[in-house]
């Protein structure tokens, strides 16, 4: 059945979800956590985000969900270009000041310029993307970047969000032996 028929065939009333039981729920899913950065007209701007992923291959592409709410996302659109520096286990502070309203974000913070925009020093990663489409979806515009070039620290460790909190990945040999009897 096609999206348009089902569409058509389903009758019924969509149950309300409560938003906050949708972060609750959703919030499940753990998630790395990236700065989104461009030079707007000289200036460095930037915001946290989780909500990035894959697209595809062949050509490369990645998506993020901006919120039609954000003032830092129509700066970043507007340069078409923009650096992703996925944030380290330590960097903690950075997502937070990356997400506060109003705040110098780059304030003590070392970064360095990509061809793309400002690019953190101590990411983990780092993506130079260039903004090829965006899609309306609900309070969020879906935003499809193409890759034009990346790189990776040797052994980095990410942060992790997860349940509204920070934490950080640990391969399961290495978790702490039980002790047998509690
Ligand atoms: C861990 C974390 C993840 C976030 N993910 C997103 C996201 O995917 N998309 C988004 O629009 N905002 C996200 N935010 C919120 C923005 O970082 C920030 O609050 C928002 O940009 C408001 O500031 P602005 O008006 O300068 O844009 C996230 C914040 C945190 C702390």
């Amino acid at each position: 059945m096609s999206l348009q028929s089902k569409r058509v065939a389903d009758t019924s009333v969509p149950k309300h979800i409560d938003p906050s039981e949708f972060r609750n729920v959703l919030g499940h899913l753990p998630t790395g956590v990236v700065v989104l950065a461009a030079d707007a007209s000289g200036q460095p701007v930037g915001m946290a985000a989780n909500s990035i992923t894959s697209v595809s291959l062949d050509p490369p592409l990645i998506a993020v969900c901006a919120a039609r709410t954000s003032s830092t996302w129509p700066l970043i659109r507007r340069e078409e270009r923009f650096c992703v520096s996925v944030l380290a286990a330590h960097h903690e502070h950075i997502s937070r000041q990356f997400s506060r309203s109003g705040a110098d974000r780059f304030a003590r913070i070392s970064w360095h310029h990509r061809d793309t925009g400002p690019a953190l020093d101590d990411a983990i990663a780092w993506i130079d993307c260039e903004l090829v489409a965006e899609h309306d979806a609900g309070d969020h515009t879906i935003a499809v970047a193409r890759v034009l070039d990346l790189a990776s620290a040797q052994d980095g460790r990410a942060l992790v969000f997860f349940r509204g909190q920070y934490g950080r990945f640990v391969p399961t040999g290495f978790e702490p032996s039980r002790r047998e009897n509690g």
